[in-house]
C-alpha cells in the first residue's frame, strides 16, 4: 500500500504526478490554507506532510499525526516548524535551499532598485494623474554607483545578492548574526568578503538587506536603535522575514527621517500591514513574492517532493534540516 500525504497547497504538475506515483494523497487546493483543526484533523492517519509558510507546524498538529515520518516545508525558511517537537517525535524536517536563491537575489535588487529611484512612488503618481509633467528636479532619486551595500545574513542568498553587486558598481560589506548567541559575527570569513561588524555596517552602509533565518535571536534584530544607528541617507530592504524588523520602529523611523525608505517583502503579521507602513510613500510594499517565480516555485515543489518521496521509501532526504 502507499503511504498517505497530506498536501496543504496546491501544487504544480510536475511535482504533483511525481508525488501521486509514489503516495496516497489527501490534497488541500482552496485558496485560504487550511485551518489549525483542519489540519490537524487531516494529518492523524498521514506519513508525510507537505507544507508551506503559512501553516504552524507545532506540537498539536505532531500530537495529531502519530504516525508521520516526514514534514517537507515548500520554503527555505522553516521558521514555522517546531523543530524540538519534530525531534521528540523522531519526523524529518526538510527545506527547499538553492533552487529559489536566484529567483529571491534578483527580487531583492528588484526593490532596491524600486526604492533607490522611487518606481513605485512613480507608478502611484502616474496612476492618480497626479503627474504635473517632466521636470529637472522632479522625483528625484539615489544613484547606487559608488555606494555600500550591506549584507546582514551571508548564507546562499545574502551572498547571491552580494554578487550582483558588481553590475550597480556597489561595494559590498557583510555581517552575520551568531544563531546561538545572536550577536553579529564574521567567524566564517572566506578571504574575498569585507566583512565588518553589525555597528559598522549599520554607520557605513546606504543599503542594508537582510537576509539572515527568523529564530528567537533574530526577532526585532532591526529595532529602534539599530535603525537609529543607520545612515539618514539608508535603505532598508527586507525579503527575509518580517519580524526580524519591528514594524512600529521602522513606522517610526520613517517618520522621523531616520532613514530615507524601506523596501519590504515581507511583515510581522502576514497579510497585515502595519497600517502607519501603507500611508508612507517612503516605503515600497510588496505580497511576500521574493521567490515567486513560475521556475522556482516549481523547483521548490518539486524538490520538497523528492523529499517526501525518498523518506518514505526509507532513503535518505535531499535537503535535510533535521533528520
Ligand atoms: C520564502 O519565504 C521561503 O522561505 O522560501
Amino acid at each position: 500500500m502507499k503511504p498517505s500525504v497530506l498536501v496543504t497547497c496546491r501544487l504544480p504538475s510536475a511535482a504533483l504526478d511525481a508525488l501521486e506515483k509514489a503516495c496516497q494523497l489527501d490534497l488541500h487546493t482552496k485558496d485560504n490554507g487550511l485551518s489549525a483543526d483542519e489540519l490537524r484533523e487531516r494529518v492523524h492517519d498521514k506519513e508525510g506532510l507537505v507544507c508551506v509558510l503559512t501553516d504552524q507546524i507545532d506540537q498539536a498538529v505532531f500530537d495529531a499525526g502519530p504516525n508521520l515520518r516526514i514534514v517537507a516545508n515548500v520554503a527555505v525558511g522553516y521558521n514555522n516548524i517546531d523543530l524540538e517537537q519534530a525531534r521528540r517525535h523522531g519526523v524529518v524536517v526538510t527545506n527547499t535551499p538553492d533552487v529559489l536563491t536566484g529567483a529571491v537575489a534578483e527580487f531583492t535588487w528588484g526593490l532596491i532598485l524600486a526604492i533607490s529611484r522611487r518606481i513605485a512612488e512613480g507608478d502611484r503618481v502616474v496612476r492618480a494623474g497626479r503627474w504635473p509633467g517632466w521636470a529637472l528636479d522632479y522625483m528625484l532619486g539615489t544613484e547606487l554607483r559608488g555606494k555600500q551595500l550591506g549584507i546582514i545574513g551571508a548564507g546562499r542568498i545574502g551572498r547571491a545578492v552580494a554578487a550582483m553587486a558588481d553590475a550597480f558598481g556597489m561595494q559590498v560589506v557583510f555581517t552575520d548574526v551568531n544563531i546561538d548567541t545572536g550577536q553579529s559575527t564574521q567567524s566564517e570569513s572566506p578571504g574575498s568578503m569585507h566583512w565588518v561588524s553589525l555597528d559598522e555596517l549599520l554607520g557605513t552602509s546606504d543599503v542594508v538587506s537582510l537576509h539572515v533565518p527568523l529564530t528567537v535571536d533574530t526577532r526585532h534584530l532591526i529595532d529602534r536603535q539599530v535603525l537609529a544607528r543607520m545612515k539618514r541617507t539608508a535603505y532598508l530592504v527586507n525579503t527575509s522575514r518580517g519580524p526580524i524588523v519591528d514594524e512600529e520602529a521602522l513606522v517610526w523611523a520613517l517618520g522621523e527621517r531616520q532613514i530615507a525608505g524601506a523596501a519590504l517583502d515581507v511583515y510581522e503579521q502576514e497579510p497585515t500591514v502595519h497600517p502607519g507602513l501603507l500611508s508612507l510613500d517612503t516605503v515600497v510594499l510588496v505580497p511576500h513574492l521574493g521567490s515567486a517565480t513560475r521556475e522556482t516555485r516549481t523547483a521548490m515543489a518539486q524538490l520538497a517532493v523528492s523529499n517526501v518521496v525518498a523518506v518514505l521509501a526509507g532513503k535518505p532526504p535531499l535537503t535535510a534540516v533535521l533528520n
